[in-house]
């Protein structure tokens, strides 16, 4: 349920007599792509599934690269400030070919999560009923994994730069930042998850045998902080083993903590193995609450099948699912999950990636009417 740090305010929502609903501010930026077909119907969904639960006010703001090729930027001057002011932010995809990924990441996702202290990006991989794994054999009760994914320094810190640009003596050097605080709280996050799952298993991504300061000082601190969490067992794995047990072994793997970097591709490893990147969701979390959350499906903004309306819409509903879930409206995200999972599990409508010839639009109204 929601605590008392939750921002929003009290107020009567129509149709529920009597019945105080918290509402909620959410700032949308459906971005490039696909982003733009699959959060309306995210909106949608989520919308019918918050009723009773809390009230909803969705601002949308038509960042991204288009916003770009008219302005010069991702998005507007004060865009930071403005988002500030609202409880969540629900993003689609960012991207286009017509502007360099550097740049259209460095002006609107990466600031976003770093100004805002996301510093937690939390992504479930799991194998849903109904859904193929790429993997043979396997049945959803042998992927079920989530990852904490440190999001705020790490390998993306931004630090570096480039010198004599553009001659033979061209230096680029991109440096990772790790700090002790910013590896303590990302790793008491992922413990206090672990403890709360049934499995109680951790593994920490490290690569401490090549990267002798960052890497150490990782594990160090992981160690630390393990030992206030004597229900969960934990070990270390090195990235790459890591990565190979995903796939080997998906099945001894449960609450899973890495780094920016290696959290990004252990996560799209995950989806893969969970059948489609279409599916997952991820969210970008302040869990102090001093500032928004964002929410995201992980896919990107697919410009070779944007346009053709039969982008999944799973990752961006199941990620509005877990924006329902951080503020508080847990019942909402429930119903969201099953509904997600019986339209897959019961043979409903599904999109190309998971080998149907469905619409975004026939998936999105499937969940709608299941709900
Ligand atoms: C993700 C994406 C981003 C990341 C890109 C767009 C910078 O791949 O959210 O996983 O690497 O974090
Ligand atoms: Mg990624």
């Amino acid at each position: 349920m929601c605590d008392v740090r939750c921002a929003g305010s009290w107020k009567l929502e129509a149709g529920t007599e009597g019945v105080n609903v918290k509402s909620y501010r959410v700032a949308v930026i459906a971005g490039d792509g696909i982003g733009r077909e699959v959060i309306p119907v995210g909106i949608d969904v989520i919308q019918k599934a918050a009723t009773g639960s809390c009230a909803l006010e969705f601002v949308e703001f038509p960042w991204g690269c288009e916003f770009y090729r008219r302005h010069r930027r991702m998005m507007d001057v004060d865009g930071l400030e403005t988002l500030q002011g609202f409880d969540a932010i629900y993003l689609g995809a960012i991207g286009d070919p017509a502007v360099p990924d550097h740049v259209s990441v460095w002006e609107l996702i990466l600031p976003i999560r770093q100004r805002f202290d996301q510093y937690v990006n939390l992504r479930p991989m799991r194998l849903l009923p109904g859904v193929r794994s790429p993997l043979a054999g396997r049945a959803p009760a042998d992927i079920d994994m989530i990852c904490v994914r440190e999001n705020s320094e790490g390998e993306y810190s931004g630090v570096g730069g480039r010198l004599h640009a553009g001659t033979q003596h061209e230096v680029a050097e991109q440096t990772s930042v790790f700090t002790r605080r910013g590896v303590e709280r990302i790793a008491k996050f992922g413990f206090e998850l672990a403890s709360r799952r049934p499995r109680k298993l951790l593994a920490s991504a490290t690569k401490s045998n090549a990267m002798q300061h960052t890497m150490v000082l990782w594990d160090e601190a992981l160690e630390a902080v393990a030992k206030e969490y004597g229900s969960v067992s934990w070990r270390k794995y090195h990235v790459d083993a890591l990565a190979a047990r995903m796939i080997t072994d998906p099945a001894s793997l449960d609450v899973i903590v890495a780094s920016n970097l290696f959290g990004d591709i252990l996560t799209d490893l995950g989806a893969a193995v969970s059948g489609s990147l279409g599916v997952a969701p991820g969210a970008n979390i302040n869990p102090e609450r001093a500032y928004p959350s964002m929410f995201e499906p992980i896919h990107g903004s697919a410009p070779d099948i944007a346009g053709k309306g039969i982008a999944n819409p799973i990752g961006a509903i199941w990620a509005g699912a877990l924006m329902l879930d951080h503020l508080g409206a847990t019942t909402a995200h429930d119903r969201m999950v099953s509904a997600i999972e019986r339209v897959l599990a019961e043979d409903g409508p599904r999109t190309p990636d998971l080998g149907g010839r469905a619409t975004t639009k026939e998936v999105a109204s499937a969940i709608l009417q299941t709900l």
